[in-house]
């Protein structure tokens, strides 16, 4: 089968990467499902407040467009840029800023919207960092949470799924820059990564 066409009667693209993916972990569907029932949550918990959601790129991207969508009350909108990873399966630990949020989160709620919390250690950063520019709220949001990998004691006050300790990609994660583009989340083959 030629690779992206409609390949089959749910009308699924067929990817080149799918054939690097052990088993999907959530479909489509049950992402979009997840994310829709979120934003209906964030939205009736912030009506009437100054809100910013920001994005942390790049992996929270595919998940943070879908989820604005879901939210009905007013927000605007930031991105900020951080990095741990590198081109290793393992976070490094070391968080790399390269950008800083545009808009002054002075006296407002800020929601900050991750695709994984796993060691937890760049959200630790990004939270010491946020709170020094004196939000009205600062909470945290995860479509992924990997606790089994847990180094700080940071936990999601709102999120989709709990993971276990295997390496997911897609719907914007990805190993080495590829398979964010994959519409689900999957397991990635071990002989991929080793
Ligand atoms: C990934 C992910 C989170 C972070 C989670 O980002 O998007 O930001 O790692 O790991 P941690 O909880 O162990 O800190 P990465 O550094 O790979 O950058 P990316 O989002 O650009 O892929």
């Amino acid at each position: 089968m030629e690779t992206g066409v409609l390949d089959n009667p749910t009308n699924h693209i067929c990817f080149e990467a799918d054939a690097s993916i052990k088993s999907i972990l959530y479909t489509k569907e049950e992402l979009d499902s997840a994310v829709a029932n979120l934003g209906k949550k964030i939205s009736n918990d912030y009506k009437g407040k100054e809100l910013i959601v920001v994005c942390v790129l790049k992996g929270s991207v595919i998940f943070f467009s879908d989820l604005i969508r879901n939210i009905s009350c007013d927000c605007k909108i930031d991105f900020i840029g951080a990095s741990s990873y590198g081109c290793e399966t393992q976070s490094s630990g070391v968080i790399r800023m390269y950008k800083d949020l545009d808009l002054d989160i002075k006296d407002k709620h800020v929601l900050i919207v991750e695709d994984i919390l796993d060691t937890a250690k760049t959200m630790d950063y990004l939270i010491h960092m946020l709170k020094g520019k004196k939000p009205a709220g600062l909470k945290i949001c995860t479509l992924l949470d990997k606790k089994a990998r847990r180094e700080v004691d940071v936990s999601a006050d709102y999120k989709c799924f709990d993971v276990a300790n295997e390496f997911v990609v897609g719907y914007g994660l990805d190993f080495n820059e590829e398979y964010r583009n994959l519409p689900y989340i999957g397991i990635l083959k071990e002989e991929k990564y080793n």
